[in-house]
């Protein structure tokens, strides 16, 4: 049996779930990978928990669905420490980092402990797509010269794996154009509105569901769509794109009368976002609304889908569908990642 000592800095919707999953999956991993994955530290905002032996997650996760932090773990809760000091601090094989975007901030604290968990030999793993947005390739130099993976399935399009499928699948190919519904958030919103609810009432609804955070602003004008396609320019195209190559509107200018007006005539709104090449061979990057039709081949997604298209030279077009009723299918990627570098 291998034993593989995980840290997780941010135990929020993500972080919760992703311990969920190793707690349910542990027999089954043990048999099916011979792979024993052991949290051995996790960090919240208000401090961290430590225990090279492994903390137990049915604690954690009674901690946290309580509103409480992992610093007050019973044996080796730590108040005050950061999630910097905590990767510093730990012996582990693995970052799972999953802390919200922040880029106001510098995407902090994950770029930080992303950089830190690498020049202490740790395999990064992250869903935040504020540090790869802003540092995709510092990041990816930093874990070349470390010899170590950074891996980020879960950074665009929650559960799809997009950034696998066009990494892995699409080699060898041309990339036409990448289309992508990459937000949940937008979508249903704009559904929402769609059939009459008042623009507030849909922002209350989706925050509800979870589907949109705080004033809305990251998703609604199209800053987390923009980030995604950033990542996928990055990963899959590779080129060096930054949040400044992405031509970007969110969806805010759209009025309830136009989007009624789409449903009416069986069309939907989605934002997309789009790379297209170009004849010279670079891409021109874009998020923007757009109605599709319902024989557009992402014209019939419901309001907790997302999608990617991606059309190339030899293997035909490729459109993949999610649909996420909760942030599971986002957490599982965490344990996607970890078995694609271990098992
Ligand atoms: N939710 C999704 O469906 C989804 C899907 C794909 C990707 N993602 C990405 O995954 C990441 C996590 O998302 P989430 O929905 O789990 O977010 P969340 O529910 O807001 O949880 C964030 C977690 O990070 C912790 N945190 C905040 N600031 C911190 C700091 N300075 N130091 C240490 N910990 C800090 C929070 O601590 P407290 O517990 O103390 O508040 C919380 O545990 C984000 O980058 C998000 O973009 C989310």
């Amino acid at each position: 049996m291998k034993k593989i000592r995980l840290v997780l800095t941010g135990i929020g919707n993500l972080g919760q779930r992703f311990c969920r999953i190793l707690f349910d999956k542990d027999a089954q991993l043990q048999e099916r990978y011979g792979l024993r994955f052991v949290l051995v530290g996790a960090a919240d905002s208000r401090g961290a928990a430590y225990n090279h032996k492994g903390l137990d997650l049915a604690e954690v996760l009674l901690l946290k669905a309580t509103g409480g932090s992992v610093s007050k773990y019973g044996e080796g809760g730590r108040p005050g420490w950061s999630a910097q000091t905590l990767v510093e601090f730990a012996e582990a094989d693995v970052l799972l980092e999953a802390t919200p975007v922040n880029l106001q901030q510098r995407a902090e604290p994950g770029l930080s402990c992303m950089r830190l968990a690498m020049r202490h030999g740790m395999h990064v793993i992250t869903p935040n797509k504020g540090p790869l947005a802003l540092a995709y390739r510092e990041l990816q130099a930093l874990a070349q010269t470390q010899r170590v993976q950074l891996r980020f399935d879960g950074a665009v399009a929650g559960g799809l794996p997009a950034i696998n499928l066009g990494t892995r699948d699409m080699r060898g190919a041309i990339i036409e154009r990448i289309d992508g519904v990459p937000n949940l958030a937008t979508g249903f919103v704009m559904d929402q509105v769609a059939e009459g609810t008042p623009w507030e009432e849909a922002l209350s609804r989706a925050r509800l569901e979870g589907v949109l955070d705080g004033d809305g602003a990251w998703d609604l004008e199209g800053w987390d769509a923009a980030a995604k396609l950033v990542i996928l320019a990055n990963a899959v195209l590779d080129i060096p794109a930054t949040l400044d190559d992405v031509s970007r509107t969110g969806i805010l200018g759209l009025t309830p009368a136009e989007l009624a007006a789409a449903r009416k005539r069986g069309e939907r709104y989605r934002l997309l976002a789009c790379a297209e090449r170009q004849p010279e061979g670079d891409y021109r990057l874009s998020v923007a609304p757009a109605t599709l039709t319902p024989q557009h081949p992402l014209g019939a997604l419901g309001s907790k889908h997302m999608a990617i298209r991606y059309t190339t030279d030899i293997y035909g077009a490729l459109t993949t569908i999610i649909e996420e009723a909760d942030p599971t299918p986002s957490a599982a990627t965490m344990l996607r990642d970890l078995l694609d570098i271990y098992g």
